[in-house]
């Protein structure tokens, strides 16, 4: 799998080539390469190695080319060195690919025997005398036409020529590509991540089609050359990345730098006066709740339950004075939250709420209100939210265990310390989003997949299985792993794309039996586990994520991030909305 990119525009482009070529490195890094039309000739610069060699190899050279294209190898045809590397350039055409040309030893013999001189061992050059013996008759489009015939395999070919110096030509057959759309320059690249650096407005190339772009206009055609209409869809995983400030800006709000201390101000009761905790919510509100009861239970002596609103308020309960009744909602406005508070406030009971918008009806009628300070949240999936969520939750948590003297002061000092760090654990967990996106395409053709998780796990599976569904509209389910057994084993299937969160915690070797459970029954096993010297009993499994290394209390904010970015590129690569998700509301103000 190589990298490729391409990109036009009215100002020099190397270093932006370099830049993408980076993002694309997990794709390859034998060699890399940067072609550019410079004073209408074409320049290419290609070393060994990753692509820092070849930013070093550019230092003294000026490329001063508007119009550029860039590759990063993973060697398949011809061995790794620097005249195998792309691009393959002759005097009058430049090519990029990704992908296998199946047939090209037969087409090599053809252009030999034509006069065409190679240079090196690749499948790809072909394409460039292919393209070249065209253009001696043929106009550029007939050109691309008659080129894409006769190759057999499968590519994603970005191309310059020295006699067009303002357009790329990009197409794909197999392999992924993408175009991008900037202000007086327009991008080619392998995927989204490679791009989303320079913009957020993106098409996808189907198999066959081919692309001619600009720096002001790109044009679709199909294998026979007839124009087609691209829908141009907006990446916004803008909310995802946020998190590590989001996540910064709430712990600055709680926690005292200094001495480490959490400041929750004007908490209306005397600790003693708290004896049970019930967490109230919906969908992903409801899955912060799940995990805070966990952590409830491992740091407190509190008893603690917790509810879906919508059934909560329509239940006998048995309210009881020294129970705190916590609501957690982003909008604040949840028709069945705000319903459950108003039943507790009826009775008279203690009721606290953890939201994002603070001026919300459900913070005005509760008695203490807990913000989340991650700022507005458009994308109607949350994400930034629930982590801002957890993290309120977590530190309330950590508070009154202190309070309650069921925690020390040394491992409250010691865990409030360890939270301060969470902003850059996940951070440093946001990279391990190029590996997903390549997974995602497994599930983008799924016809449904199980999330399985244990302990502190287990509301995470939740929430994955959750962000798949809304985001991608593939059926998904989240399940406690050592429930399988009692029923959910029966649907695992071959090829079935199974999600395993099992970090090193408690848990650990328990969730390793069960996921060898499915892996028997012929299932496709995503394992998903964090940093740390021991090994992972990992046979048998399709892939392996590491989250960062963390105390398994802030585990679950890691394993959360590669869930969120799993559901955002399969909806993506299944090109639905990533903002405005089919049936589905931002804030559900009706019942
Ligand atoms: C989450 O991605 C969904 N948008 C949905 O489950 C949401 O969590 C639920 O509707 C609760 O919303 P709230 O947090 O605003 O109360």
């Amino acid at each position: 799998m190589c990298g490729i990119i391409g990109i036009t525009s009215n100002k020099p482009v190397s270093s932006a080539i370099i830049n993408s070529l980076k993002k694309l490195e997990y794709r390859g890094y034998d060699s890399a390469g940067i072609a550019t039309l410079t004073k209408g000739f074409i320049n290419e610069i290609k070393s060994e190695g990753r692509v820092d060699n070849l930013e070093k190899s550019l230092i003294n050279i000026k490329m001063e080319g508007t119009i550029g294209i860039g590759h990063v190898r993973w060697a398949t045809h011809g061995i790794p060195n620097t005249v195998n590397a792309h691009p393959h350039s002759s005097e009058t055409v430049s090519v990029v690919h990704n992908g296998i040309i199946e047939n090209s030893t037969l087409l090599k013999k053809h252009l030999i025997n034509k006069g065409h001189k190679f240079k090196s061992q690749t499948d790809t050059e072909v394409i460039v005398h292919l393209i070249t013996e065209y253009l001696k008759k043929d106009s550029l489009k007939d050109s691309i036409i008659k080129m894409l015939k006769q190759l057999h395999g499968s590519f994603a070919l970005g191309i310059i020529f020295k006699d067009q110096p303002d357009l790329i030509v990009g197409a794909r057959r197999g392999s992924p590509l993408a175009v991008g759309y900037g202000s007086n320059e327009n991008y080619l690249g392998s995927d989204s991540y490679s791009l989303k650096s320079m913009t957020n407005k993106i098409s996808y190339l189907n198999d066959g089609e081919f692309c001619v772009v600009k720096k002001n206009q790109v044009e679709f055609f199909d294998e026979n050359g007839t124009r087609v209409n691209k829908k141009v869809l907006e990446l916004s995983s803008k909310e995802i990345e946020e998190q590590p400030i989001t996540l910064k800006n709430c712990i600055k709000e709680y926690i005292d730098n200094i001495n480490n201390e959490i400041n929750i101000y004007n908490f209306p009761w005397k600790i003693n006066e708290i004896s049970s905790v019930t967490l109230i919510g919906c969908g992903t509100a409801y899955n912060s709740c799940l995990i805070a009861k966990y952590w409830f239970e491992a740091l407190t002596s509190l008893d603690v339950t917790t509810d879906v609103a919508s059934e909560f308020r329509y239940r006998k309960n048995r309210f009881k004075k020294n129970n705190l009744y916590i609501f957690v909602s982003q909008s604040g406005e949840t028709a069945d939250t705000y319903a459950a508070l108003d039943l507790c406030n009826k009775n008279d009971m203690k009721t606290a709420c953890i939201v994002n918008v603070i001026e919300s009806s459900i913070a005005r009628d509760s008695n203490f209100v807990l913000p989340i300070h991650c700022g507005p949240e458009i994308g109607v999936a949350s994400t930034k939210a629930f982590l801002g969520q957890m993290l309120v939750l977590y530190i309330l948590i950590l508070k009154l265990s202190f309070l309650r003297k069921d925690l020390d002061k040394n491992s409250y000092i010691q865990k409030t310390k360890n939270l301060k760090e969470l902003p850059k654990l996940v951070e440093k967990t946001l990279l391990t989003e190029s590996q997903i996106q390549s997974i995602s395409k497994t599930f983008a053709d799924a016809k449904g997949s199980m999330f399985l998780g244990r302990g502190f796990s287990y509301p995470i599976a939740l929430e994955g299985a959750l962000k798949l569904k809304e985001l991608s509209y593939t059926h998904a389910e989240g399940y406690p792993a050592g429930e399988m057994k009692h029923g959910p084993l029966a649907l695992i299937e071959d090829g079935m794309p199974v999600i395993v969160l099992a970090p090193k915690d408690l848990y650990h070797k328990k969730i390793i039996s069960n996921m060898q459970e499915v892996i028997a029954r012929g299932a496709k096993v995503l394992l998903i586990t964090n940093k740390s010297t021991d090994e992972v009993i990992s046979e048998n499994i399709w892939e392996k994520i590491e989250v960062e290394k963390a105390s398994d209390d802030l585990l679950p904010f890691l394993l959360t991030i590669p869930l969120q970015k799993l559901a955002y590129y399969t909806a993506l690569e299944k090109g639905y909305d990533i903002d405005k998700p089919r049936n589905l509301a931002k804030s559900v103000t009706v019942e």
